[in-house]
C-alpha cells in the first residue's frame, strides 16, 4: 500500500546519498518499498510521516504516531567489495549518534546498544533494520531502515516507559524533524565514504567508542538461552564478544540487557 510521494530537497551536499528525498505521507513500510522497487539510484532515501506496517527486528511491528517520528530507509545497490551487511547497521547507528549529539541539551546521555539501537538516557530512541535482496548468492541491494522517535510525548510510551523514549520526551521540547534528518543523513553520507575508502574497521571503532555497555556486565538472550558475562568488544564482522566464566562466546543476534551492579 502506498500513496503518492512528493519530494524534499536536503540542504547539504551529499556524495553518496541522493539529495532529493522521496516523501510519503503514509506507506506500509519504507523498507518494503525500497526492497520491492526497481530503477532507483544508489543512495535513494525514502521518508514517511506514517507507516501502516512498519517492520522491526524479529518480525516485530514498528509503531509510531503520524508526523512524530523520522521513519526512513536508504537504498544501497552499488555494493562493491565484500562488505558484511552488519557493518551497515553499525554505520547507521553511528550516523544517528553523530547527527544527534551536538544538538542535544547538556545532561542527556546518548549511547549505542548492540546490535541496532540508539539510546537516550538508557532508553531506546532509535532502531535500525537492515534488509537485503540476494541474487545468485550475492547481495544485490541492501535497505537500511531507521526509525527515530522525535516528537512523541512521554504518554505514547506508557506501556514501555522504562525502555522507550523520544527526543522530545527526554529534552522537554519539540524538534524539527527535517533538520535532524539533514544532520543524520550528512553523517551517514560521510561514513559511507569512510567505509568505501578505509573499510569496516573505523566504523566498528566509532561504534565501540559510542557504545554504552562495552566493559560492563550484560545478559544476552539469543532466543534460546540467556548468557551472562562482560561485553568485551565487537569482532571484525560485528559479533558481540562475551567474556563468560566458561570462556569467550561470540553472538551475532540477541537482546542485550545491561546488568545493574
Ligand atoms: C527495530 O526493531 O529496532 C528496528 C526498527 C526499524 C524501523 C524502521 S522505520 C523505517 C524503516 N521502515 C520499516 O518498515 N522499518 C524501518
Amino acid at each position: 500500500m502506498k500513496t503518492a510521494a512528493d519530494k524534499i530537497n536536503l540542504s547539504f551536499d551529499l556524495r553518496v546519498l541522493q539529495r532529493t528525498v522521496l516523501h510519503f505521507k503514509t506507506i506500509d513500510s519504507t523498507n518494503r518499498f525500497l526492497l520491492d522497487a526497481e530503477d532507483f539510484l544508489n543512495g535513494t532515501v525514502v521518508l514517511a510521516d506514517d507507516q501502516t506496517a512498519g517492520r522491526g527486528r524479529f518480525n516485530r511491528v514498528w509503531q509510531s504516531l503520524p508526523e512524530t517520528a523520522l521513519l526512513f530507509s536508504i537504498l544501497l545497490n552499488n555494493l562493491s567489495g565484500r562488505k558484511m551487511p552488519a557493518v551497515y547497521t553499525f554505520l547507521a547507528a553511528v550516523g544517528v549518534y553523530q547527527g544527534l549529539w551536538k544538538s542535544l541539551p547538556a545532561g542527556i546521555n546518548l549511547s549505542l546498544k548492540w546490535p541496532n539501537d540508539v539510546l537516550l538516557n538508557g532508553k531506546k530512541v532509535c532502531g535500525i533494520l537492515v534488509q537485503g535482496k540476494i541474487t545468485a548468492g550475492r547481495y544485490e541491494k541492501l535497505v537500511v531502515g531507521i526509525g527515530l522517535n522525535v516528537n512523541q510525548q512521554r504518554q505514547f510510551f506508557v506501556n514501555d516507559l522504562e525502555h522507550a523514549t523520544s527526543l522530545a520526551a527526554e529534552s522537554g521540547f519539540e524538534w524539527d524533524r527535517i533538520g535532524i534528518l539533514n544532520k543524520v543523513l550528512t553523517a551517514i553520507d560521510h561514513l559511507l565514504i569512510v567505509l568505501q575508502e578505509s573499510g569496516e574497521r573505523p566504523i566498528i571503532r566509532m561504534w565501540q567508542d559510542a557504545c554504552g555497555s562495552i566493559g560492563r556486565e550484560i545478559a544476552i538472550n539469543d532466543g534460546k538461552e540467556i548468557y551472562r558475562g562482560v561485553f568485551d568488544s565487537l569482532s571484525e564482522d560485528g559479533g558481540l564478544r562475551l567474556r563468560t566464566k566458561s570462556g569467550q562466546k561470540l553472538f551475532y543476534a540477541g537482546d542485550v540487557t545491561v546488568l545493574k551492579e
